[in-house]
């Protein structure tokens, strides 16, 4: 066989092993998330990284025939890839982007508060950024991102980690391959573009803010680790702790012990032929996590060469008849609904100050619970709530109108309800998992869309409530309200909407309402109503978008509630004045949803201070003893 032919061959050869090479590269998903993230040592690649705005995708994808380059090419042989990161080093050699030169963008943020042009960019954006690590022997390294909206392609030293898509979830790639000792870089595509196929779809009332928005760091673990675990008491049997250690590899016979120092506990399980040990403790000597008294202790896991701390409090939460019982006492939800954003600085929040601050607000409001709308917030706020003993409601935005008959779509949907699960099972704060917000009752198929959701998160996780925000029925002629959406069977409780005297309606109508809950023998809990007003705006009660005529919309709406027997708590929306590009009206809204009780500036509408009152007669109405 002539010379041509082996070396066409060789070249074949060559080719199809590196374009195998790229999509499987190309096409690779996160690893499974590692537990408690959070506390595990890391290094931190937060600060300044370049960016290149890239709507035309030129450094993602072949002019003409569209498809990304990582589909095709081998990183060294072109430059086009923006993810090859080339530097010139000939004077002839044409390089049509440099991320040195580039502008930077700080990490975590998301770009549109960052730079003007950038507000209301939707679209392709890179991120690069250098770093230097010291590889140790023996160990294992994960690059984890705590979010990127929306789809991120991540690069290490030219070669693809891999992909994730979903806005709000957290995802690591292992990465052990492709790291080096010394000098390293990183470059992610980052894709915030909406689209009919994501979760959310098309619209939100809330600003699509892109980017790296919230931490990005490495963390080293031992080749053998503790992937996975789940410790929380027995809603049936409370005085149980109940819960698995799962380790990265299936490997039986494995000693696990979990220690809680302060309550002098100890025990050692071993791991089954999967990897996986059953956990059962007994919970007599641990004081129970109550938003009034957040106790939480200090969890020692240790398996091999592998330890792990964290912080839990061990409470139980119960639907019951009407009622919702917390360590098996009723309790009423004094919540307030927020989104995921700093109002004073702007942008997308992603600190524990910026929790802080939001969640100090809704302290002064005596709040006892939030709805953390309508995504997955960043994991500082279900840890501060831990904390500082707020309840809350977590939520995936499967949001109005999404396709509900696209399977890729539920997978996103379902992915991002796990991921969600799988940070935050072990917060005695998180007490709700809501699969979804105001989807269409009557389309058969959103219906089997949400009971899959739904029986997705129950598979993961049996010891807390779940739930969906949904429209109710209103018979104008009747002036009669109920409760007909076909998925308040498959809740745990019946959440509402409701914007009587607001859409389609103002608020004198409100006391003629009657609300008729007779047919669901449940806890009802209202997720949302409320009324625009622009901070400092007053006048009279009729005159809309005045703080008075919000005032009015709360009180005539309160006292609507009060009537309701079943009712066990509330999420007002909202808690602060939140962008939104569904906003528009001039010198009132301005990009701005209004319905919040607090201005972007900071400053409390009068409505604050009635729901304030309203909660303190609360709190004393529904008073219960801290058990041991
Ligand atoms: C809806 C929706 C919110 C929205 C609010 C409003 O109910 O769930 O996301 O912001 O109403 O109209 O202000």
């Amino acid at each position: 066989m002539s010379n041509l032919n082996n070396n066409l061959i060789y070249r074949f050869g060559t080719v199809a092993l590196l374009w195998a090479i790229s999509f499987m590269a190309y096409g690779q998903k996160p690893a499974p998330l590692l537990q408690n993230a959070y506390h595990r040592p890391s290094v931190s690649l937060n600060g300044q990284w370049h960016y290149i705005v890239d709507p035309y995708e030129t450094g993602y994808r072949n002019h003409r025939r569209w498809e990304p380059f990582d589909e095709f090419v081998n990183t060294k042989a072109s430059a086009a890839p923006y993810w090859a990161n080339a530097k010139k080093t000939a004077p002839s050699q044409r390089i049509e982007y440099d991320f040195e030169r580039s502008p930077t963008l700080e990490v975590p943020g998301d770009w549109n508060h960052q730079q003007d042009e950038l507000l209301y960019y939707e679209g392709t954006l890179w991120y690069e950024r250098d770093f230097s690590i010291e590889l140790q022997p023996g160990q294992r390294y994960f690059l984890y991102f705590g979010a990127v909206n929306y789809r991120a392609d991540v690069y290490l030293n030219g070669q693809k980690a891999g992909y994730h898509e979903g806005g709000y979830s957290p995802f690591n790639f292992e990465v052990t391959e492709l790291l080096k000792s010394g000098l390293n870089e990183i470059v992610v595509r980052v894709d915030n573009r909406r689209s009919a196929g994501r979760v959310p779809g098309l619209t939100t009332d809330w600003w699509n803010y892109g980017g790296i928005t919230r931490e990005v760091k490495i963390i080293p673990v031992p080749d053998v680790f503790i992937q996975d675990y789940m410790l929380q008491l027995d809603p049936e049997q409370p005085a149980i702790a109940r819960g698995y250690v799962q380790l990265n590899e299936a490997k039986p016979g494995q000693t696990v012990t979990i220690s809680i120092p302060e309550a002098k506990l100890s025990r050692t399980f071993t791991t089954d032929t999967a990897g996986r040990a059953a956990i059962v403790l007994s919970a007599e000597g641990l004081k129970r996590w109550y938003p009034e008294r957040p106790k939480r202790y200090e969890v020692v896991l240790q398996s091999g060469r592998d330890t792990l701390l964290d912080q839990i409090g061990f409470r139980t939460i119960q639907a019951s008849g009407q009622d919702l019982l917390l360590n098996g006492q009723p309790i009423f939800l004094r919540g307030i609904s927020l989104h995921e954003e700093n109002p004073m600085r702007g942008g997308r929040a992603y600190s524990r100050e910026d929790m802080a601050l939001l969640f100090g607000w809704a302290r002064e409001l005596n709040c006892n619970m939030l709805r953390l709308a309508h995504y997955p917030h960043n994991e500082h706020a279900a840890r501060l709530a831990d904390e500082l003993g707020l309840l809350l409601w977590e939520e995936v935005p499967v949001y109005w109108g999404i396709n509900y008959t696209n399977p890729e779509t539920y997978a996103q949907a379902e992915q991002q309800m796990q991921s969600l699960v799988q940070r935050d099972k072990n917060r005695a704060s998180v007490i709700i998992w809501s699969v979804a917000n105001e989807t269409p009752r009557e389309d058969p198929d959103r219906l089997s869309f949400l009971k899959s959701m739904a029986g997705a998160v129950r598979q993961l996780d049996t010891t807390r409530l779940v739930s969906a925000a949904l429209d109710r029925t209103e018979d104008k002629q009747e002036k009669r309200v109920t409760v007909t959406d076909p998925f308040a069977a498959y809740s745990d409780m019946v959440s509402v909407n409701e914007y009587i005297g607001w859409y389609g309606s103002t608020p004198e109508r409100i006391p003629q309402m009657r609300w008729d809950l007779s047919s669901h023998d449940k806890p009802f809990f209202i997720s949302e109503f409320g009324a625009g007003a622009l901070y400092n705006y007053r006048g009279a009660r009729e005159e809309i978008w005045t703080e008075d005529y919000q005032a009015w919309m709360y009180e005539e709406t309160l006292q609507m509630l009060d009537e309701i027997p079943s009712l066990r708590g509330m999420t007002p929306w909202i808690l602060v004045d939140f962008r939104s590009p569904r906003r528009n009206l001039p010198n009132i809204q301005d990009g701005w949803n209004r319905k919040g009780l607090i201005s972007e500036g900071g400053f409390k509408k009068e409505a604050f201070y009635i729901l304030r009152d309203y909660y303190a007669k609360k709190a004393a109405q529904y008073r219960y003893d801290i058990k041991n």
